[in-house]
């Protein structure tokens, strides 16, 4: 018989140093103005120099799988959610395991930008729906200050650095219950969104390190017209395959990119601003540690309590997009 999946447990950490808008002006030809009316982004964390992604994973899902009621050893896999991994392999998976003091367990990354944490959502499901995994660590972590372009003021701007994480585990009965998942992706948009250098069409040489193809680009314009299509179709689908109507919600998590695109999204299902959870103003575009971050926090200050019907939708490079349902 199918086991109900369930969200049992949230945590997030995001780096201590804080980078403001008004910093940005200090190194750059910007400003707070342009900054917040174009993206709503007054602030972002930025990791320490020798602080990669894996530490700031550890850090989220101890706290998720001690907000679980679980010890480390109770889990069983272990997905992180990243673009920015330490390595380009093995996976940072394979290193958070090892920081956890729980080796032999298996772990692994998945690759699906910013649109991560819905998918890995999605597989945490499915494994623990199958009976194949119980306890599972599902982390979306993100250092993409390590990979903008600090000269490109177009891109670099609009990042931060943090982790969000939860334990997906059979329901309790007491909320948490993964109610829907959604998922798609459209391979000819690649070139929208990417870091083009690394892997093996541009290997790191002197020529694709001067071309600066190892670090992010962006086509702005484009990323911005698919977001606000891909995310309310995705997030329509969800509530569809969940069997509710939007307005049974009670808050939405759209993955925080840009207050402009989340505004749209939420002017088109005519959202009141206050069921909206919104926290890109301190810490920027975290790519795949948006969502679980924007939960955690939400869970923390106790604004999402249990029973809320909570509708999530992203989309990332690829591109790739997705929604889900969850009742907390
Ligand atoms: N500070 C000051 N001026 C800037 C900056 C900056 N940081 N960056 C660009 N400008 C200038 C440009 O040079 C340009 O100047 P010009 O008119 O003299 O040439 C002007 O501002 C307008 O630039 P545009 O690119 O046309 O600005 P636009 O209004 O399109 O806004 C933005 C750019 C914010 C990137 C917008 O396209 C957007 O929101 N896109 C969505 C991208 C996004 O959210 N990405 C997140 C990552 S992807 C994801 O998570 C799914």
């Amino acid at each position: 018989m199918l086991k109900k999946a369930a969200i049992l447990g949230t945590g997030y950490y995001v780096p201590e140093k804080v980078l403001t808008n008004f910093d940005l002006e200090k190194i750059m030809d910007t400003n707070d103005e342009w900054i917040t009316t174009r993206s709503g982004i007054k602030e972002r964390h930025l990791s320490e120099k020798d602080q990669p992604t894996s530490d700031l994973a550890f850090r989220a899902g101890e706290k998720a799988i001690v907000s679980a009621g679980l010890k480390n050893a109770d889990i069983d896999f272990v997905i992180i959610c990243t673009v920015t991994g330490d390595y380009t392999w093995p996976a940072t998976g394979n290193v958070v395991v090892e920081r956890l003091g729980i080796n032999g367990v298996p772990s692994m990354d998945l690759s699906a930008a910013c649109s991560g944490f819905i998918y890995g959502l999605t597989v945490a499901r499915a494994f623990v729906e199958t009976g194949l995994y119980k306890n599972i660590l599902l982390i979306g972590a993100e250092e993409f200050t390590k990979i903008v372009d600090w000269t490109d003021r177009s891109t670099c701007v609009l990042f931060g650095d943090g982790a969000g994480a939860v334990v997906i585990g059979q329901s309790r009965g007491d909320g948490g219950e993964i109610l829907s998942t959604y998922l798609a992706s459209d391979g000819s948009k690649v070139k929208y969104l990417l870091q083009p250098g690394g892997g093996v069409v541009h290997p790191i040489n002197q020529e694709t390190i001067d071309k600066k193809l190892q670090f992010a680009q962006m086509n702005g314009k484009e990323v911005f017209k698919n977001a606000v299509t891909k995310m309310p179709e995705a997030l329509e689908k969800a509530i569809k395959l969940a069997g509710i109507n939007i307005d049974d919600l009670d808050y939405f998590i759209f993955h925080q990119a840009n207050k402009r695109i989340i505004d749209a999204i939420a002017e088109r299902f005519k959202v009141p601003e206050e069921k909206l959870i919104v926290n890109i103003q301190r810490y920027a575009n975290t790519s795949a540690a948006t969502i679980p971050i924007a939960l955690a926090e939400a869970v923390e200050q106790g604004k999402i309590k249990k029973g809320h019907l909570i509708g999530f939708s992203a989309l990332g490079a690829g591109f790739t997009w997705g929604g889900a349902v969850v009742r907390m």
